[in-house]
């Protein structure tokens, strides 16, 4: 499924500033040095970590992006410190489906984490895009209890577990959350 509306390139927030990522292997290996140094902390819960081994790896990445990007199926964004101008994770509308709803993902270098930047960014995207979409979606393993509290204290509600829906890299399988705000939520938290 492809969006409707144009994806603007750069989203300013309070502290962060969301911006799609140039096709410039400078930007693949800013993001290879930052996944690199998080490995640890990333790879607990996220697969491509693994399969990124060499900058290259994230090169092909924002090039895939940036292919998904000009077809309309994915929007995904570096996120920058404001202030610093530092590269400090990403976040994207990973898919959108075709009743008008479409599912976030995100990470954050692990010396980045604990400061609340991963909620700002989520709602700079609901902000971008719920005039457009009616519900908006996060999963995630149920073990990762930081990822978890991004939605719930956001006001995403926990529809439910989808049990054995996710296959590690070991072969074995785990269960997902699934958070859920529509945009009538999101209409009642701006009043
Ligand atoms: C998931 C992930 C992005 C969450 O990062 P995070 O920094 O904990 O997320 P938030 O932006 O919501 O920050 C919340 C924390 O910032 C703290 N905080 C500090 N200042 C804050 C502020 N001004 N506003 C809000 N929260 C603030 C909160 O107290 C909270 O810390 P706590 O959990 O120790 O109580 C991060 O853990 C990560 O990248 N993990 C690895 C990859 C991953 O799992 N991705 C998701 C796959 S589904």
């Amino acid at each position: 499924m492809t969006y409707q509306g144009e994806f603007k390139e750069e989203i300013i927030g309070d502290r962060i500033i969301l911006r799609k990522y140039p096709v410039t292997f400078d930007m693949a290996q800013q993001i290879f040095a930052l996944t690199d140094e998080s490995r640890d902390c990333l790879r607990t819960f996220l697969p491509w970590p693994d399969l990124t081994v060499q900058p290259e790896d994230s090169f092909a990445f924002i090039y895939e992006s940036n292919k998904a990007w000009k077809t309309k199926e994915k929007a995904e964004y570096g996120i920058w410190n404001k202030e610093t101008g530092t590269l400090m994770g990403g976040i994207g509308i990973m898919h959108f489906h075709d009743n008008d709803s479409a599912e976030i993902g995100y990470w954050l270098a692990t010396r980045f984490q604990g400061n609340g930047y991963m909620r700002e960014a989520v709602q700079l995207l609901e902000n971008e895009f719920f005039p457009t979409l009616i519900r908006i979606v996060i999963r995630n393993d149920v073990k990762n209890i930081r990822s978890a509290n991004v939605p719930a204290k956001i006001g995403y509600h926990l529809d439910g577990v989808m049990r054995s829906s996710l296959k590690y890299l070991d072969g074995h399988y785990g269960d997902m959350n699934v958070w859920t705000k529509l945009r009538t939520d999101w209409e009642k938290q701006r009043q």
